[in-house]
């Protein structure tokens, strides 16, 4: 069965075709980050406008790739939570009016739920359930996915996300927003033990993340230095901040693995594509005898095919929407397993 997957939840226009939830016909993505960059983050308003512009085009392009009409579409899947409620509304009012028009049935997909489902894309043979580390630009958690379409949050952050942490550290560097990918590039060059850096402490949850602590110390290390006249090495302040970061989420996946008894791992989101990340995770789970998925580089982002691939399983659980479906700001995944 083929699902058309819509994603706006963000910055990323994104449409695709996924054949039986793991074959990928087609995935277009229009980014929007060069404009939303002269900012230094993403401008809802304008993230909104050019949703609308660019929806039509790419719904088509997704279909053109994939080498077929809408007649070809078992059914339409949408991210309809969490994310700007501006921009989810583009993206859920065009899959509505798509699916009505063309009587295709609608299935809303939460867009974490979707970059976890990244995995299956790159790994068919991943099933749940396993321990999911999910880092992206507006969300850190530590998933049990106890189904395709069940799910309990064991983890958190209190207040950054690890994206939002790696741009915020990036800026302070000096590079462009989104800035995780330049700290990456820098820290290949740079030495991980320049800089001390906090793991900070969370009361009350081992599996909680706080970043905060950890993005006010670059803060005030580069402040600090550049008050007396003197300048820190980019390279390694990036490769000491995101050995830092590794170290803290590798640290509490593997606390969280070994408690709850799992020996297979995912990790999901913008921040899974971090060669340090992806490095140290695996090696933590290779010296555990734990089984370590990862989404392809080019399926961490957002994008169109990861929402279709969820949107198949979802479609089978039985999940539809109707002409009342609207987009949700904030919703979290432990709500999906209670509907
Ligand atoms: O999952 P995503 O595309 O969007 C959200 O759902 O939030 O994540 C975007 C985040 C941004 O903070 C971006 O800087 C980060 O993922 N990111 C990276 C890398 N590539 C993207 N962070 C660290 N290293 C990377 N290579
Ligand atoms: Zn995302």
């Amino acid at each position: 069965m083929k699902i058309l997957g819509i994603e706006s939840s963000c910055d990323e226009t994104a449409c695709s075709v996924v054949e039986d939830g793991k074959n990928v016909l087609s995935n277009i993505v229009a980014s929007q980050i060069d404009e939303h960059r002269l900012y230094g983050g993403v401008v809802p308003e304008i993230a909104s406008r050019r949703h609308a512009e660019n929806i039509s085009w790419v719904a088509k392009a997704a279909l053109d790739e994939a080498g077929c009409t809408l007649d070809d579409i078992g059914a339409i899947a949408v991210t309809y939570a969490p994310g700007l409620i501006g921009a989810l509304l583009v993206g859920v009012s065009f899959a509505k009016g798509l699916a009505m028009s063309a009587h295709k049935p609608l299935v809303p997909v939460h867009h974490i739920a979707g970059h976890i489902a990244a995995n299956y894309i790159s790994h068919p043979d991943l099933k749940p359930p396993y321990l999911c580390l999910v880092v992206s630009g507006g969300h850190s958690h530590i998933v049990e996915v106890l189904d395709y379409t069940k799910y309990r949050v064991i983890g958190r952050t209190r207040d950054d996300a690890a994206g939002e942490c790696f741009d915020k550290a990036a800026r302070t560097l000096g590079y462009e927003y989104p800035g995780g990918k330049f700290i990456d590039a820098a820290a290949k060059k740079g030495d991980p033990d320049a800089f001390k850096l906090p793991h900070p402490k969370v009361q009350g949850s081992e599996y909680d993340f706080s970043f905060s602590g950890l993005k006010t110390a670059v803060i005030n290390t580069v402040h600090n230095a550049e008050q007396k006249g003197e300048s820190i090495n980019r390279e390694d302040m990036s490769a000491s901040f995101q050995k830092t970061i590794s170290d803290i989420l590798v640290e509490k996946a593997m606390l969280a693995a070994e408690n709850f008894g799992y020996k297979t791992l995912a990790v999901a989101g913008g921040v899974s594509a971090n060669s340090g990340v992806r490095t140290a995770l695996q090696k933590a789970c290779d010296e555990r005898g734990c089984r370590l998925y990862m989404p392809e580089l080019k399926y961490c982002g957002d994008n169109g095919a990861m929402i279709a691939c969820q949107g198949y399983y979802d479609y089978i659980s039985g999940k539809r929407a109707d002409e009342s479906l609207n987009g949700i700001a904030t919703l979290s995944l432990d709500k999906l397993s209670e509907g």
